[in-house]
């Protein structure tokens, strides 16, 4: 790439090739034209059980998780204030010189820090954003030399921040854990000790942005995935089976909830693991941050509850890494052979 980072090409009014995504890859449909079909659920009075709000809210999420396998959040318990300051201050990162965010470049293995996503696991076209990746938990995998720096205070608002997404994420579980008819830790306990990663996504206005991606079709591989998105727009999700493609609406203060594929596989596939990718625009860029929920490398991938009538969705129980390393190999197989095919 011409550049060590996207802003210095955002106002070049060709994309480089290196952007440019095989036509069915293409967005389908634009970044602002929203729809409201993903519920949006609040979650006041989820800690009532005797005023029985919380089951009326637990239902709300199953059913979700059983549609979509993605869905908003309101009324979450995560002050305002502290989502905003996390935007601003993110913002601010990706506004500085290339040389100061470079100073945690994490290319060449470093955990942690600055990069161009697509210098990531070695993909041919590359993705339209820039990212900070934090890993939080658990603590003692912290290496606080990798948080940027600057802007000041960004780094003590993302150990708060990191704590409460923690403690939703795992009330997110519980609920979930006590639709699949199990103790309400059973999710959590299923992870070892969860980890979380919070990766933070600059997406730069881009002038052609039909014929690229901010982020390729994917699932997540964990077990949940909160998102904060700014009021641009962008996410997208499949419906109908991966047929067609809905832009979910940016609400305010809400976190976009996702499945991902160890919560898919430990519900034995009640839950769907939400296909969604990112697009950009040519007016405005784009911020998100998603803080990953994920199991242990160690922790072991099998149906926690397989039930009457159906059959385990894994052959055999996996580890998460070994799930992961399938995972990639099978991405990176799938592109090797649709390359042979063209
Ligand atoms: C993600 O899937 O991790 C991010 C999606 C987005 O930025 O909307
Ligand atoms: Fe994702």
């Amino acid at each position: 790439m011409a550049s060590s980072t996207l802003t210095a090409l955002s106002d070049q009014p060709a994309l480089q090739p290196s952007f440019i995504r095989d036509e069915d890859e293409r967005p389908k449909i634009p970044y602002n034209h929203f729809s409201d079909e993903v519920p949006i659920i609040s979650l006041a009075g989820i800690d009532d059980v005797a005023g029985g709000r919380r089951a009326e809210i637990c239902r709300k999420i199953v059913e979700a998780c059983e549609d979509w396998g993605i869905f908003q959040v309101v009324d979450h318990g995560v002050d305002l204030d502290l989502i905003s300051e996390m935007t601003r201050l993110a913002r601010e990162f990706f506004a500085l010189p290339a040389e100061e965010k470079l100073r945690f470049d994490m290319s060449g293995g470093k955990k942690g820090g600055f990069i161009v996503s697509s210098h990531l696991k070695g993909e041919v076209v590359k993705d339209w954003r820039e990212i900070v990746t934090y890993f939080s938990y658990p603590i003692r995998n912290r290496d606080y030399t990798r948080w940027p720096d600057k802007p000041e205070g960004w780094a003590a608002r993302t150990v708060e921040y990191s704590e409460k997404l923690m403690g939703l994420a795992c009330k997110l579980l519980e609920v979930l854990s006590e639709a699949m008819g199990l103790e309400k830790e059973a999710l959590t306990k299923a992870c070892v000790d969860m980890d979380q990663k919070i990766v933070v996504n600059f997406y730069p206005k881009c002038l052609q942005p039909d014929l690229t991606l901010g982020l390729k079709r994917h699932t997540d591989p964990g077990t949940i995935t909160l998102l904060l998105q700014d009021q641009v727009g962008g996410l997208q999700a499949t419906k109908d089976g991966g047929k067609s493609w809905i832009t979910v609406r940016p609400v305010p203060g809400a976190f976009v909830v996702n499945l991902g594929d160890h919560g898919h596989y430990l519900s034995n596939g009640r839950f769907k693991n939400a296909d969604h990718q990112a697009v950009v625009n040519s007016n405005t860029s784009r911020l998100s941050i998603a803080t990953f929920q994920n199991p242990a490398p160690e922790a072991i991938v099998y149906p926690l509850k397989v039930r009457e009538g159906e059959k385990p969705i894994l052959e055999n129980p996996i580890t998460f890494s070994e799930m992961y390393q399938i995972k990639m190999s099978r991405d990176l197989e799938l592109a090797r052979l649709k390359k042979q095919a063209q």
